[in-house]
Formats: structure tokens, sequence, C-alpha cells
């Protein structure tokens, strides 16, 4: 079968507001608002709207820009403490500005969907303040907000998939067609504005048509109809790890991977690594900052995909991406336009794409499903591949897809009748994202040379599981990470922390901090221990020179720090142990392990056990009573802290999300409401404070 790329549909650049025109904006740290607005974005198309998708702070998005289109979607999702991804702040902040006109967008109808967690206390707070704001701006909503959360058993989608058939039913009802001119139907392909494209095709001849003649149905090892376990040979045949050159990622710095030790025991079901990298020179990262390590597919898979394919002629010639609707006017393609990294140096080969920018063993969406569909012309895979995309069919793309955990290459080795062009793999793969993790060293092991090095350690859960239809999956970092030798440099970028813990902030220096740290969640930690042990220690080492009593001075009395850890057992995962046992900063380490007695034990069940301590560090000093009562402060900054004064403590919650950071929330209300004598709206009330406050902090992944 031959399948030649499509021929693309101009699309007018920029289209003018008066047109039939949908701008669909998104704003995604991990791609979620992405392809979500990539699937609004098919809708319109369909509907023969002009269709722009692009980032909130894309190339030539601007106030002004909202103003051209006849409707506006968003797809925000919200991060940190709250916050806007990066990809969205700067039209975010230009829409704050006090200089706006009133009623500047009037003629801008618009909507949005956004993506959290309800397990957040900022629940959707960036898709909820932008909804707002455009409307404080004038612009009016055509199609109800939506909200999708990461909580719902279906995830987001639970929410974003029912939203996006309104969505389509609403612009359909609205916005009729001219007559004679039907929408594009779902059978027809979409053709991608950015293509692929050989840059010498004269000599390194065009195989746009794939040469080797794929599989027909049954021919393949499996039959795509099964839903049940298949026996299919681990794809990991060739464990040559991926190859260590560098490519360009805005802002990197190449760090030398120094340790990959594991840190919990050999007979413990969890391998977490302590990984420690290292930069010639000194720079500068706080506590809860984050380092990005970026993934590499392995050669193995790489390879199975491009012979199943037929791109092996071509899958090591140079390439080039051009815009296959450019306008004359439309700015030049840059990789950063679409996120690409490109090898140091010299155009990128297909290889190259392959390996370092496009997830290939990712377990696809509804959209991708869909869109290989249109890529073979056996009629059974065609229908089948149709229905596991369509949302009507939920348990249908659930069985075969989300529960036994089927990776785009397995699907693809699945249908062998599927044969994609090369051109289009930009648009039809999803993106190899970058990784990011919670820095866990800092203070004194932050440069423990002085200014020549910079050390960065991580403390990294590998994710390893077995799969319904028993098969060992690995995540796409962790098997990379477990690859890794040391000596090897890493591209790597680092960027802050939305926990926003400097050390050096009064409350986290001289107040008590209650840190509830499952499992990996101990990484931010271990940073703000170092880093707060060495401020403390330069402070006293001051204090004793200005005093001139350097041997008999015993340094200022210190706030209590409280470590909540929480594991499976002592002897498999006490990550850090004896870090913990040796500090001599007074760290008071509480565990909760769940297997090592016969009763389950977690991190809330600790903080109920612990109400007295938790109610001594936490509490909210304003509530219990006010400032007037007290007739003043019960601190002064400038005496340190009043070894008889407590509360008015920070909690910071880390680690895996899902039920923890919630039943963590639940457990301080109930230790308020002790506190409170049995008054539950007051420690409810109590707890918001501290969230208000910005004393109530997590992070969690
Ligand atoms: C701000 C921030 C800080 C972070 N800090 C850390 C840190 O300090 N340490 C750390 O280890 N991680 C941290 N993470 C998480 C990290 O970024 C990666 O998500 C994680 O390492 C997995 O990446 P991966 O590519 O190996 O897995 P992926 O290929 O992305 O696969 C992960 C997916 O696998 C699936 N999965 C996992 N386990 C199972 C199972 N048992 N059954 C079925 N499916 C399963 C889930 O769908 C999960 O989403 C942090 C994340 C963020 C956002
Ligand atoms: C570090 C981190 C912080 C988050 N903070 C919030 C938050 O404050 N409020 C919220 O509703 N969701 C929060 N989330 C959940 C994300 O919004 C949610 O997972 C979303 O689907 C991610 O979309 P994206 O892939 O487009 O970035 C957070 C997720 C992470 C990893």
């Amino acid at each position: 079968m031959a399948t030649t790329a499509p021929v693309p549909i101009p699309i007018p650049f920029p289209p003018t507001r008066h047109e039939r025109s949908a701008l669909i904006l998104y704003a995604s740290e991990t791609g979620t608002s992405e392809d979500a607005a990539h699937l609004l974005g098919g809708i319109a198309q369909r509907l023969r709207f002009a269709t722009r998708v692009a980032a909130m702070d894309g190339q030539g998005v601007n106030v002004n820009e909202l103003r051209k289109y006849t409707i506006v979607v968003f797809a925000a999702s919200t991060t940190g403490q709250g916050d806007f991804p990066a990809n969205g702040r700067k039209l975010w902040k230009s829409l704050l500005r006090k200089s706006i006109p009133a009623g500047y967008l009037r003629h801008v109808d618009f909507t949005t969907f956004g993506f959290g967690d309800q397990s957040y206390v900022k629940f959707n707070w960036a898709a909820r303040k932008l909804h707002r704001r455009l409307q404080q701006l004038g612009a009016k909503e055509f199609y109800a907000r939506g909200e999708g959360d990461e909580q719902h058993d279906e995830g987001t989608d639970g929410a974003f998939i029912p939203w996006s058939l309104g969505f389509k039913k609403h612009l359909v009802e609205n916005y009729p067609l001219p007559e004679g001119i039907e929408p594009i139907p779902d059978e027809e392909f979409l053709p991608p504005k950015y293509i692929l494209q050989l840059l010498h095709p004269e000599t390194d001849s065009d195989t746009s048509t794939q040469t080797e003649t794929p599989l027909k149905m049954n021919e393949g090892t499996n039959d795509p109809c099964l839903k049940e376990g298949f026996d299919q040979a681990d794809l990991i045949t060739d464990e040559t790890p991926p190859p260590d050159d560098i490519i360009q990622i805005p802002g990197h710095k190449v760090l030398t991977l120094t340790k990959n030790i594991r840190l919990t025991s050999e007979d413990h079901f969890q391998d977490v690594r302590h990984i420690a990298l290292e930069m010639e020179g000194s720079i500068r990262y706080e506590p809860g900052d984050v380092l990005t390590l970026y993934p590499k597919n392995f050669p193995a898979d790489v390879n199975s995909l491009i012979e199943l394919q037929g791109w092996t002629s071509i899958a090591d010639k140079p390439l080039q991406v051009i815009d296959s609707a450019a306008h004359p006017t439309s700015p030049p393609f840059t990789a950063a336009i679409l996120d690409l990294h490109f090898p140091v140096g010299r155009p990128p080969t297909l290889r190259d794409l392959l390996t370092h920018n496009l997830d290939i063993t990712a377990i696809p969406r509804r959209s991708f499903l869909g869109a290989i569909a249109h890529f073979t012309d056996d009629e059974t895979h065609k229908t089948k591949l149709q229905e596991f995309s369509n949302p009507a069919y939920t348990d249908e793309y659930f069985d075969y897809t989300t529960r036994p955990r089927r990776s785009i290459l397995e699907i693809l080795q699945d249908f062998p009748t599927v044969s994609l062009p090369f051109q289009n793999a930009l648009a039809l793969f999803p993106r190899l994202r970058g990784r990011q993790f919670s820095i866990s060293s800092g203070g004194a092991l932050r440069q423990p040379n002085g200014k020549e090095t910079t050390i960065f350690h991580l403390t990294i859960a590998l994710v390893r599981y077995r799969t319904v239809l028993r098969k060992i999956r690995q995540g796409v970092c962790s098997r990379y990470i477990a690859s890794l030798q040391p000596g090897t440099p890493l591209a790597c970028t680092l960027s802050d922390g939305s926990l926003n813990i400097s050390a050096q902030d009064s409350p986290l220096l001289r107040r008590p901090i209650l840190m509830i740290a499952p499992g990996t969640g101990v990484a931010p930690m271990r940073s703000l221990i170092w880093e707060r042990a060495l401020i403390l220690d330069q402070e006293d080492e001051l204090r004793s020179i200005e005093q001139g009593s350097e041997n008999s001075f015993e340094g200022a009395p210190r706030s209590k720090t409280v470590l909540i850890f929480g594991g499976r057992n002592r002897n498999g995962d006490f990550l850090y142990e004896h870090e913990w046992r040796d500090f001599k900063l007074g760290i008071d380490v509480l565990v909760a392990w769940s297997r090592d007695q016969r009763e389950k034990v977690y991190v809330q069940d600790i903080i109920r056990r612990e109400a007295q301590l938790v109610w001594a560090m936490l509490r909210p000093w304003e509530l219990v009573r006010p400032r007037e009562a007290r007739g003043g402060d019960l601190h002064d900054a400038e005496k340190g802290v009043d070894p008889n004064w407590t509360g008015d403590g920070t909690v910071i919650v880390c680690g895996s999300s899902g039920k923890m950071p919630m039943a963590v929330r639940a457990a301080i209300v109930d230790v308020f409401a002790q506190g409170f004598g049995g008054d539950r709206e007051k420690a409810e009330l109590g707890v918001k404070w501290l969230e208000r406050e910005g004393r109530y902090l997590q992070e969690t992944w």
C-alpha cells in the first residue's frame, strides 16, 4: 500500500476577525492541555474554521491577537501553587496590565477549559483566573467553561471528552457553514501544518511512499482484537543504551553524571536511585528547584519502528521541517516553535527525531489511534482503530490501551497494515518530554569544593511495573536513567521550584517546619534541611565571632523541624536513614511503615497520632489568640526563636499525587479540630488560613 502525504488545505495567515477563524491557545507544563488544544483545533478545522493552535506565549500571540479571531479557546493547566505553566505566563501578565482599556476585548468570544487536580488547594486556578480576567476586559463566554480533574476515575478526560463533544455541537449549531459547504469528514486526514522533508531530495531519493510492503492483517504477531494476554516477546531485545550526544535544548547546562546508586534494598519492590551530577563552575539553586532530564529512546525501539514502517532508506538522511500552509508573511520555522531539540551543528535525521523528540513508547491518546486509522487500507484495522478513538466507545479504548498499558510501538506492531508517511511524524507522534526532578541536595552539599564545581543530587524512583498482560513496563525516563553510567554527559535544564521555598525566608528559618514526605517526596525536604543547616550554622558562626566566644558558644536555639517520612518497610526503603541519624541539626524523623506490622500505617496516621506535636507546631496564633489579645507579637525576628514559643509553623507536603495529599490535609483538619476544642468549622478555617498565608505548601507528582 502506498500512502502519500495529503495535500494541505491553505489556511490564511493571520486570519481576520470577520472570517471563520479559531485561535486555540494552551498553557501546559507536561502536555495534557497541549494535546487537548490540538484536539479542539481539529474539531474547529473540520468545521472549516481557519484554525491556529499555539502556546499562550507562542510566536505572535498577544492581547491584540485575541481580537482577530471569531472564537478564542484556552486550554490551561494549573501548576505550582495555583500558577500558570511557564508557556502561558507572559500572555497572562500582559492581560493583567492596568493600561488595557475597559471593554478592550468586548468583541472577543471565548471559552476556557482548565486542567487541574482536586487534591491541590488552588484547584484549576489558572483557568479560573484567566476566565474571570477575560470577562473583566469585556470578552464574552460563547460556550460554558469546563474543568478537568486528575483525580477523576478517567483522569482529566472524564470531563474533557464530554466538554469537547458539547463544544463541537455548539459550533455546529451556532456557527453554521454556508450553503453547500460541508465539514471535513472524520475519515479525511487533516493535513498537519508542519511536515518533514528530505533536505536534499535530489540526491536522497524522497521515499514519501514506503518501499517495504507492510504486512496484512493476521500476518503480524498479534490479533489486535484480542484484549487479553497474548504472548508477544518483550520489546526490549537489545539494551544498547541511547547515544550520549548532546542536543540543543534552550538554556540547557551540560552536567556529568558521577553517581547512580540504588538506595532501596535489593529485595525491595522499588528501585530508588540516588543520582549525583556535577557541573564545572558555580551556580546557585534553592530548595524546591527542579532539574529537568531529557530522556532518549533506545536504539532497539527506534530500529523496530523504522523497520516496521519501511523508513530504513531515509532514516539517516538530513531533514528539514517546512510549514506546509505557510503564507508569504508567516515567520520562518524554528525548532522552538515546535519545541523540538535538534543535534548541535547539523540538520536532524528521522533517527534523531525518533531518539530525542518523539515519544514512540507512550500509551497513546485516542487521537493517535484515530489519526493512524487514516493510514491503513485494511478495512478491519481501520474500523477497529476508529472504534478505539471514538469517545462513545470508552471501554474499548480503555481495555486495549490504558488497562494493559499498550505502547504506541506495540500498537503499530499489532496493526501492521498501518503505513505512516515519515513526513507526518511530527504531527502523529507525541513529543518526548523532559521529566522534572526536585533537587535533593543543598547547603554544604552544593559546592563541597568551593566554587569550582556545583553538585546536584536527585532522588528518583524508577517506574517499573508488570501490566495485566504480565509484561514488564518501564517509564521512559526511568529506563533511560537506569542505563546511565558515571561519566555520561547530560543536557539538563534548571528551573525555579514552584514550591517557592527559600531557606532564607524567615518562616522557614525561624519557625517550625513540618515536612510530610512519603517516598521520593523527601527530595526537596533533604535540600531544605541541608540548606537551612548551612544558613543557621553560618549565623551561629558570625554571632560567636561577634561575641568573641568561639569555644563556648552553643548556638541560638532552633525551631522544631519534623520530617514525617513514609515507606513500605524500614529495611527496604528508609531513604537517607544514615543521614537523619547522624545529622546534628535536631531534626525529628517520624516514620510510617505500611508493611512492617499487621496494620498499615501511613503518614496521615502519624499526623493524627502526634496530634499534640502537630498542633504545637502549626497552630495559627492569629486564630487561637489574636494579636491584640496577646498584646503584641510572640516572635521577634531580631532575637531569634523563643524556645517556649511554638505555632505559626509551615507544613510542606511532597511526594506522589493521588490520595496522599488529601488524606494528609484531612488529618491536619482533624488535629486542628482537636486544638480548637472540637470546632471543625474553625479547624477548616485554620487550615485555609495556613494555605492563604503560604504556609501550607504542596508539590506532588
Ligand atoms: C515538580 C516535579 C518534581 C518531581 N520530583 C521527582 C523526584 O524528586 N523524584 C522522582 O522519582 N520523581 C519526581 N517527579 C516525577 C518525574 O518527573 C517522573 O514523572 C517520573 O520519574 C516518571 O517518569 P518516567 O518517564 O520514568 O515514567 P513515564 O514514562 O512518564 O510513566 C509514568 C506513568 O506510568 C504509569 N505507571 C506508573 N506506575 C504504574 C503502575 N504500577 N501500574 C500502571 N501504570 C503505572 C502511570 O500512568 C504514570 O503516569 C517529579 C515531577 C514533578 C512534576
Ligand atoms: C508540580 C505540580 C503542581 C500542580 N499544581 C496544581 C495546582 O495548584 N492546582 C491544580 O488544580 N492542579 C495542579 N497540578 C495538576 C495539573 O494541573 C494537572 O496534572 C494537569 O493535568 C497537568 O496538565 P499539563 O500536562 O498540561 O501541564 C499540579 C501538578 C504538578 C505536577
